[in-house]
């Protein structure tokens, strides 16, 4: 099911918070070959793309990919699932930003989403990924978030489950967002990468995951 078939053209009027995203871990990136997983409508690969990185993306949304093509050759694009994907490429960056790997409601997917990224990875190769810590996204419960055009969110909790409720001119759309403790996520990626963490102010942490040499 595409979870932002409705929403694709709304998330795009707000660009801004995706390059914020952009900007934070833009100083821990290697020059090269970058693979954005979970893409969305391809506002972070035009960023990279601009500042000389051979840019490719993954995204299991037909809807957000169709916006992507306007900034990126729709062949280094790709409808793909970010839990088994393969492509015939190493990158010397992948990053996967703005809570996607929160969209893989199974700690068995977050492993899947680890092992592909590792696959794909050059030896010197770097993955940043970011993700809403438990904290974050319990503050939020209850909370209104107004995107400012016409876009309304609303955070609930169900069985370990966060709904993110948006509310756009078009309709309502339900996106679900899990997370995990730190610590055991850490555990994990530590069997495939050398990791370092980095906490931001808003609850977010980005890890910086280098592959095991
Ligand atoms: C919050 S958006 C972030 C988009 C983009 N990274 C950005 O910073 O603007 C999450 C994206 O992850 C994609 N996504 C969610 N689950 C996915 C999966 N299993 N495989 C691939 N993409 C997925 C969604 O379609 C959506 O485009």
């Amino acid at each position: 099911m595409d979870q932002y078939k409705n929403m694709a053209r709304y998330y795009d009027e707000k660009i801004i918070y995706s390059l914020k995203r952009a900007m934070e871990i833009e100083r821990f990136l290697p020059t090269g070959k970058l693979l954005d997983v979970g893409c969305g409508t391809g506002v972070t690969l035009e960023y990279f793309k601009k500042k000389g990185y051979n840019v490719w993306g993954i995204d299991n949304s037909k809807a957000m990919l169709e916006i992507a093509t306007r900034r990126i050759s729709s062949e280094k694009l790709f409808k793909k699932n970010m839990t088994n994907f393969k492509l015939a490429e190493k990158f010397d960056a992948i990053i996967c930003l703005f809570d996607t790997v929160n969209h893989l409601t199974k700690f068995s997917d977050w492993k899947r989403f680890f092992v592909s990224c590792s696959k794909h990875l050059s030896p010197r190769g770097v993955l940043i990924f970011d993700m809403n810590t438990l904290n974050k996204l319990n503050a939020l419960i209850g909370k209104t978030i107004n995107r400012g055009n016409g876009v309304k969110i609303k955070i609930s909790r169900k069985e370990n489950i966060f709904y993110w409720k948006v509310t756009t001119p078009s309709g309502i759309n339900i996106i679900k967002e899990k997370s995990f403790p730190i610590t055991k996520v850490s555990k994990l990626l530590k069997n495939y990468f050398s990791i370092k963490k980095i906490p931001t102010k808003s609850g977010r942490v980005y890890f910086i995951c280098r592959p095991l040499q």
